[in-house]
């Protein structure tokens, strides 16, 4: 299984999973090995079964937007997962909501009329979550968010009022910090090409109405001033996750401030593939005068990082999401509780760890 082996080689960057209102991450430096408890909640993990008869339950899913690369690798390891803890394929139903909150809503209704047995959603707005919660918890459907957090007051929402109902990712503070680390330890002589005393960036965010965008922006930044660097932003835009739009917007930030452009960071890896095709043909090399990070661990970014393309990335854990996001739904289905929030933590990826990180991902 996947998941083990996770656990045992992510020494790198681990911090307690329950960060939620922990918002500073000192990430390498606090780097602990798995205890021996853990590790046999591992083992247990691989034997366990759940105690209910999952054969003939319906699971509905669904997916913000399947064209994302992200999502893409969550959906594949969360259907066979699911499968491996004994539901059958064909009681699985993944629906695309094509990015369109509306589309996804009349799939949501529409699971609740086929009478699933539980639901998990990828929300395509996370400021719909209270609406399509109190329709599944009205319709007595187990819901597991996943990815696109509600948010902390809808959280306590679910608590309050005792509903089956959690949201299972990571904490998008701790990527960004990771991001901005993993450029900060190159030390400003490397990274201050033009010798103004400064970083100067271009940040390329995500989808804005998505947190993940927003703390990945702050929070790398942040940990370049944590470590004593001064910042200049060039530019910041939106490329929506996407790596096209990603590298027409880099193409357009290279030919305004040409060598200036000391560092791209970007809130995703797809979005950071992009930047890298603008930079190589701008004729500018990463590694050399030039540094790029992305976010995810897309096997392309994985890659690039290997082969000194990409200055690093962080990996966004599909396999113990996608899990856990399982686990839970099967801990409803057996009346019993979760948390209302399940963490999960991200690594840092370089050079010195990419080989590790591509050997359990792939
Ligand atoms: C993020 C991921 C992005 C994109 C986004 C969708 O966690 O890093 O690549 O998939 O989720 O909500």
């Amino acid at each position: 299984m996947k998941r083990k082996l996770v656990s045992l080689v992510l020494a790198t960057a681990m911090i307690t999973s329950s960060m939620v209102a922990m918002p500073v991450f000192a990430s390498d430096d606090t780097a602990t090995e798995e205890t021996a408890d853990e590790k046999k909640d591992d083992a247990a993990d691989d034997t366990e079964k759940p105690d209910v008869d999952l054969s003939d339950k319906k699971v509905g899913v669904c997916i913000y937007q399947f064209s994302d690369n992200f999502m893409t690798l969550f959906r594949t390891e969360l259907e066979n997962y699911l499968i491996e803890l004994g539901f059958s394929k064909d009681n699985i139903t993944i629906q695309d909501g094509a990015n369109d909150q509306a589309t996804q809503s009349n799939q949501i209704d529409a699971f609740i009329a086929d009478g699933v047995d539980l639901l998990i959603i990828n929300p395509v707005n996370s400021s719909s979550a209270e609406s399509i919660t109190d329709k599944v918890v009205a319709a007595n459907i187990p819901l597991v968010y996943v990815n696109r957090e509600p948010g902390e007051d809808e959280e306590k929402r679910w608590e309050d009022n005792g509903w089956n109902v959690t949201y299972v990712g990571c904490d998008a503070r701790q990527s960004g910090t990771m991001q901005g680390e993993i450029i900060a330890d190159l030390g400003l002589d490397t990274i201050d090409k033009n010798g103004n005393g400064k970083v100067d960036y271009i940040m390329i965010e995500g989808d804005p109405e998505n947190v993940d965008a927003k703390y990945r922006t702050e929070f790398s930044v942040k940990a370049l001033e944590d470590a004593g660097l001064e910042v200049n932003q060039l530019d910041d835009q939106v490329g929506n996750w996407d790596q096209a739009t990603a590298q027409q917007l880099v193409a357009n930030d290279l030919s305004q401030f040409g060598d200036d452009v000391e560092v791209v960071f970007c809130n995703n890896d797809a979005m950071a593939l992009g930047a890298l095709q603008s930079i190589e043909a701008a004729g500018r090399t990463v590694g050399d005068n030039i540094f790029l990070v992305g976010v995810d661990a897309l096997s392309e970014a994985l890659d690039k990082v290997e082969e000194g393309k990409m200055t690093g990335t962080v990996f966004n854990d599909h396999i113990s999401q996608s899990h856990s996001a399982a686990d839970a739904a099967v801990k409803y289905l057996a009346g019993e509780e979760n948390e209302h929030y399940i963490g999960c933590d991200y690594v840092k990826v370089t050079t010195d760890n990419v080989a590790d990180i591509k050997e359990m991902t792939k």
